[in-house]
């Protein structure tokens, strides 16, 4: 069964009518702010004249008494961003990703977009420093975007309407997991034997596969990975060795799940054979394989790269459908569709479907 929904409201819930261009800060959210100077303008919303007015710029410095009347109208919810600085405070809420569980005055966009900056920089701290610390804080924040996708897998729509087209190693991590979420989702709430819904401890390593998949191309050189054309053969070696150097780096953390490994040895195999690192065909190449090849094509072709702009959604979808030799005809179809009209099982009936904005 799938979980009920529960939906964050699309408005803080005290002051609906401040909503389009004001964010209310609860006094959790004023508590990830650097205390003496908060990196946004605060307004205070004075009721008695229904006015909202500014208390504070952007990076001054706040005193002990002035820090205690602000604490002061956040209890009160009388505190408040504007709704333009969202990325800022975006940018302190992904430092701390629970926040977003139980912080009700976001909207669902405003979310995706927090998960998305957490994970950049999640990964990206991870690539650079592979050590158990930042794998378990990694993990942490998974087992955050689980339980958000849990109480409602429609959600995944959000996530994957929230891609980026950046040329960095840590966006197409993220962007890979958002889209191989969506593919799970979609065959998790597409399953007909009646177990329809979301497997949490399989998602989250599903996704803790996704997020590292590339995890081994930390030790190739990155005028090799940016290359225009006319890669020889060293430089083929030396990319198609990231899955043996992934591997090693997993083997170091002592991170034995299956699926993860799965999704790491396997993203470059093709069902013709035609893959690397064991030209592995058909059924050898596992679900979590397939899964991940079909998202990291795709999140590959819709970056940007130094030698070529981003391709179109929609096309870089096709060209996946119409190459069945090579990658899994029921999640290329899965993906389309996802780009096209976003999850089906998440549509009421005669509900006509969305651009998912992918
Ligand atoms: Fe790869
Ligand atoms: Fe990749």
């Amino acid at each position: 069964m799938t979980q009920p929904a529960t939906p964050l409201p699309d408005r803080p819930p005290t002051v609906p009518a401040l909503s389009e261009t004001y964010l209310q800060i609860s006094p959790n959210i004023l508590e990830i702010f650097p205390r003496f100077r908060p990196p946004v303008d605060l307004y205070l919303h004075d009721e008695a004249v229904g006015r909202v007015g500014r208390i504070h710029r952007a990076g001054a410095r706040l005193g002990t008494e002035a820090q205690a009347r602000v604490a002061g109208h956040a209890l009160a919810g009388r505190l408040f961003l504007l709704r333009e600085d969202y990325l800022v405070y975006a940018e302190h809420l992904s430092r701390k990703l629970g926040l977003v569980l139980v912080e009700d005055g976001l909207n669902h966009r405003e979310v995706a977009e927090i998960f998305f900056l957490a994970f950049r920089d999640r990964v990206a701290r991870f690539m650079d420093q592979p050590k158990r610390a930042q794998l378990d804080r990694l993990r942490g924040d998974i087992a955050i975007l689980a339980e958000y996708l849990w109480a409602d897998p429609c959600r995944v729509e959000f996530l994957t309407g929230s891609l980026h087209k950046d040329h960095d190693p840590a966006v197409h991590a993220v962007n890979t997991l958002f889209v191989g979420l969506g593919l799970f989702v979609m065959l998790s709430l597409g399953r007909q034997d009646g177990s329809g819904g979301l497997d949490r401890p399989v998602l989250a390593n599903v996704a803790l596969g996704l997020a590292l998949h590339d995890l081994g191309m930390t030790n190739v050189p990155r005028f090799v990975t940016d290359k225009e054309r006319y890669l020889v053969r060293r430089d083929r070696d030396s990319i198609e060795r990231h899955i043996e150097a992934g591997l090693r780096m997993l083997d170091r953390l002592k991170v034995n799940d299956p699926v993860v490994r799965q999704c790491l040895e396997q993203h470059h195999e093709r069902l013709d054979g035609s893959g690397y690192p064991r030209g592995l065909r058909g059924e050898a190449v596992s679900l979590p394989g397939r899964l991940c090849a079909v998202a990291d094509s795709f999140c590959a072709m819709i970056g940007r790269r130094p030698y070529r702009d981003a391709r179109v959604v929609a096309e870089a979808a096709t060209t996946l459908v119409h190459d069945s030799r090579r990658y899994d005809k029921t999640l290329a179809g899965l993906l389309a569709v996802l780009v096209s009209r976003g999850v089906p099982a998440c549509r009421k009936p005669g509900e006509a479907g969305e651009d998912s904005g992918v």
